[in-house]
């Protein structure tokens, strides 16, 4: 007979799917620090529709977005898929993982019940008059994060996704690697190859602020893979190491300096006098890296309000910086003079496509880039390793948790063949 719920790794017939889940549950009235909005519970397994996929999560990846899902700020993702018409007062986040297909919906191309998968966090409607005509899902009208602005992500028994969110899971990893590298890898990538006129190029030097952190520690490896120069910012010299072994060719220690925030007044001379001081130290510095009075022809941005003026100050003539997020705050200042004069592209970039998804799985596939895995928790740690990472006390790297897998290092659904890795 079928039974309504399984215990987390007590692994159903193929293909059976249980009335209910245990799911990391945030509700609106726990918003807050992530350990405290999100809490273990029993929920329904949701319905597949036509073009979906539900998952079975054997492993899944730890991301600042639901930091920002905890937090309720600065979006409230649970009212604002309410004011979208959708019934559920409850967010279950992961915007990546790695599982078995379980089911299919109606129209599913590519993927069956009983395949290895990792998932995209990219969601989008591919029929939308806007990407018919413009032809790029993360800038589309319909395009979402999932596992965070939509629901049923992969900290979940089952998880719900579209079919081009599927690919291949990489046959040489294990679940948790392959859980932890499908959102910050692409979205450094994007970043870094997505924008045409500002790629990176063989002997491009590009500085990679939070170096050791899920983006950086990706696009230290990307840039390095390309023959451009990865400078990593830290604020440890523990964090510094990672990103030496990683392939950076220096790092900055972030900590030195104190001109961060937003920038003075242009009128006030004195406090201006004061970013430039701070700034041009940091420029000097990468100098001494180079070896030469060099500039970052590309700046990889996501620390947002404290960095950015000196983003745009640092980044040479003629470059770029690429900004896919505002971890320290979202009133990102800029000398425009800066800009213009010197010819500077300032660059929003969000998520990946399909292609950009596909193209990080491959590289990933034939070892020319790591997933940088660094901790791998039981599915009770979602909250404290989200609460880690909204503390930036957080080990290196990608960070990720057992669903059903019932332990490390394991890549099969069955029971683990052995002990620990
Ligand atoms: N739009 C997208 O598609 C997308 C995708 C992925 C991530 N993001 C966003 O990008 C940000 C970083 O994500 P992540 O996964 O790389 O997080 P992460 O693993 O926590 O790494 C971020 C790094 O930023 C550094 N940092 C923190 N506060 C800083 C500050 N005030 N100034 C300078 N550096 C600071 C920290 O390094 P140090 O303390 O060592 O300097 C930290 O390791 C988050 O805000 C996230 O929401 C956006």
């Amino acid at each position: 007979m079928t039974k309504s719920l399984y215990a987390l790794g007590e692994v159903p017939p193929l293909g059976e799917v249980p009335r209910q889940m245990h799911a990391s549950v945030i509700r609106q009235d726990r918003f807050g620090p992530p350990k405290q909005a999100m809490r273990t519970e029993v929920v329904d397994v949701p319905t597949v529709g036509p073009g979906q996929v539900l998952v079975y999560v054997m492993a899944a990846g730890i991301n600042y977005n639901n930091v920002w899902a905890s937090l309720g700020q600065p979006v409230d993702v649970i009212a604002m898929r309410q004011r979208f018409g959708l019934p559920e007062d409850f967010h279950i986040g992961g915007s990546e993982g790695s599982g078995v297909v379980w089911a299919v919906g109606d129209g599913v191309r590519g993927v069956q019940v009983g395949d290895h998968v990792v998932l995209s966090g990219g969601q989008w409607e591919p029929a939308s008059a806007d990407l018919r005509y413009v032809g790029d899902p993360p800038a589309a009208s319909t395009g979402f994060a999932w596992g965070y602005e939509t629901n049923y992500g992969s900290f979940a028994q089952y998880c719900l996704v579209y079919d081009y969110q599927c690919y291949p899971k990489p046959a040489r990893l294990s679940w948790e690697d392959s859980a932890c590298f499908m959102l910050t890898g692409p979205t450094a990538y994007r970043q870094l190859f997505g924008w045409p006129g500002h790629t990176v190029r063989p002997g491009d030097p590009v500085l990679i602020w939070g170096g050791a952190g899920g983006l950086g520690s990706m696009a230290i490896q990307l840039v390095r893979m390309v023959g451009g120069i990865p400078i990593a910012v830290v604020s440890d010299a523990a964090r510094g190491d990672y990103c030496r072994r990683l392939g950076a060719e220096g790092v900055i220690n972030r900590r030195e300096f104190d001109h961060w925030g937003r920038l003075p007044d242009a009128d006030d001379a004195e406090a201006m006098a004061g970013f430039y001081r701070g700034a041009r130290a940091m420029g000097k510095q990468i100098w001494g890296i180079l070896g030469e009075r060099k500039s970052p022809r590309i700046v990889l941005e996501h620390s947002g309000e404290d960095t950015l003026p000196t983003s745009v100050y640092l980044c040479a003539s003629g470059g770029m910086v690429v900004l896919c997020g505002g971890t320290s705050g979202y009133n990102g200042d800029v000398d425009l003079r800066h800009l213009w004069m010197r010819s500077k592209r300032l660059q929003g970039s969000h998520g990946a496509n399909a292609r950009e998804f596909g193209e990080v799985v491959r590289l990933v596939d034939r070892g020319l880039i790591q997933p940088c895995l660094s901790v791998c928790e039981g599915f009770e740690d979602i909250g404290r390793l989200h609460q880690l990472m909204h503390e930036n006390s957080h080990p290196p790297g990608n960070m990720a948790v057992l669903v059903n897998a019932a332990q490390r290092g394991t890549a099969t659904l069955g029971p683990p063949a052995g002990g620990d890795r």
